[in-house]
């Protein structure tokens, strides 16, 4: 189940996605962090933020819309404590950073490019939840691309820069190629899609942030979507699918559509197993096509029908 993404090997494709479970410390009931693919860790910025207005969740059908405002403990805090824990229990660290600015990404990365143990950087340029939708990056090519450059800039050669991607875009093929000419190694694609709830008592926004980021099997196809187009632009480009994954066989579509690896969310929430459990349920899913890695699934949903290797017909 090893899986090389952007030079980096993680032990199975399936990672925990970012926001979902801080820095894995609420997993480890559930899972072994070493036996994953790796721990994405929330956003971290350079200040401790306190977030945004609750409610910050709200149930919406087959998904979840979230208002946190990248809450969290600060660039110095994480890198004190949480990133040395996640390296002690054999995880494989992806560290996430937001920024407010392009100043603030290349001052995020400076401080992570000089901590030992880092696996990867996944640059967040896709928050919904910022006061002015100006500041999400990756919805302007060429603030994305800015972004990456100046984050890859202060990270050391072998460690990637993973580029994650808004859906909220009307060509994702042209800012994912702005970020790869950027500097990027590789995309996380994709972060939530903007939404938002009524409460039905008030009939005001049932989130105190107003607007909030919408995730979950509700998003699967739209981010399927976004990783079958810029895979079919640019297959040579390594990609990291997310978006509503909850079982091996959702994990095996986004391999399909062009994903090396995935990340696992908001079904953390029900099933705090899950980066664990869709791993297993994976395994079967290849073997079932007599697929010896997840590497040979990966963009078969590209080729013209018939001509890949895999066992055709697959009783269900
Ligand atoms: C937040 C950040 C995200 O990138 C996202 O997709 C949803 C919520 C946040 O911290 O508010």
């Amino acid at each position: 189940m090893t899986v090389e993404v952007a030079g980096v090997r993680y032990p199975t494709p399936v990672m925990t996605a970012s926001g979902c479970a801080a820095a894995g410390r609420e997993l480890t009931p559930f899972l072994d962090l070493a036996a994953i693919g790796a721990v994405v860790t929330k956003s971290v910025m350079l200040d401790a933020r306190s977030g945004r207005a609750t409610p910050r969740m709200v149930e919406t059908p087959s998904g979840m819309l979230n208002s946190i405002g990248l809450q969290g403990p600060g660039i110095d805090t994480f890198l004190a404590d949480d990133l040395p824990w996640l390296v002690k229990q054999g995880a494989q660290p992806v560290v996430s950073i937001a920024g407010g600015s392009l100043g603030e990404y290349a001052e995020l990365a400076r401080r992570v490019g000089m901590a030992p143990g880092v696996a990867a950087v996944e640059v967040n340029i896709s928050c919904p939840n910022v006061e002015n939708r100006g500041l999400v990056f990756a919805c302007d090519p060429f603030q994305a691309a800015r972004v990456i450059s100046a984050t890859r800039r202060g990270i050391p050669k072998d460690i990637p820069v993973l580029a994650k991607l808004s859906p909220d875009v009307t060509d994702i093929v042209t800012v994912a190629e702005a970020v790869m000419e950027g500097g990027a190694s590789g995309l996380s694609m994709v972060n939530t899609t903007l939404g938002l709830a009524i409460d039905p008592v008030t009939l005001r926004p049932a989130l105190g942030g107003v607007t909030g980021g919408l995730s979950g099997p509700a998003i699967r196809p739209l981010a399927l979507r976004c990783v079958w187009q810029v895979y079919a632009a640019m297959p040579e480009v390594p990609i990291i699918g997310i978006g509503g994954i909850r079982t091996g066989f959702d994990a095996l579509e986004f391999l399909a559509a062009g994903a090396s690896a995935v990340q696992v969310g908001t079904s953390t929430f029900h099933d705090p197993s899950s980066p664990a459990r869709v791993a297993d349920e994976l395994r079967s899913e290849l073997a079932l096509r007599a697929a010896v890695s997840p590497r040979e699934v990966v963009g078969v949903a590209h080729r013209p029908a018939g001509t890949s290797a895999l066992r055709a017909e697959v009783s269900m």
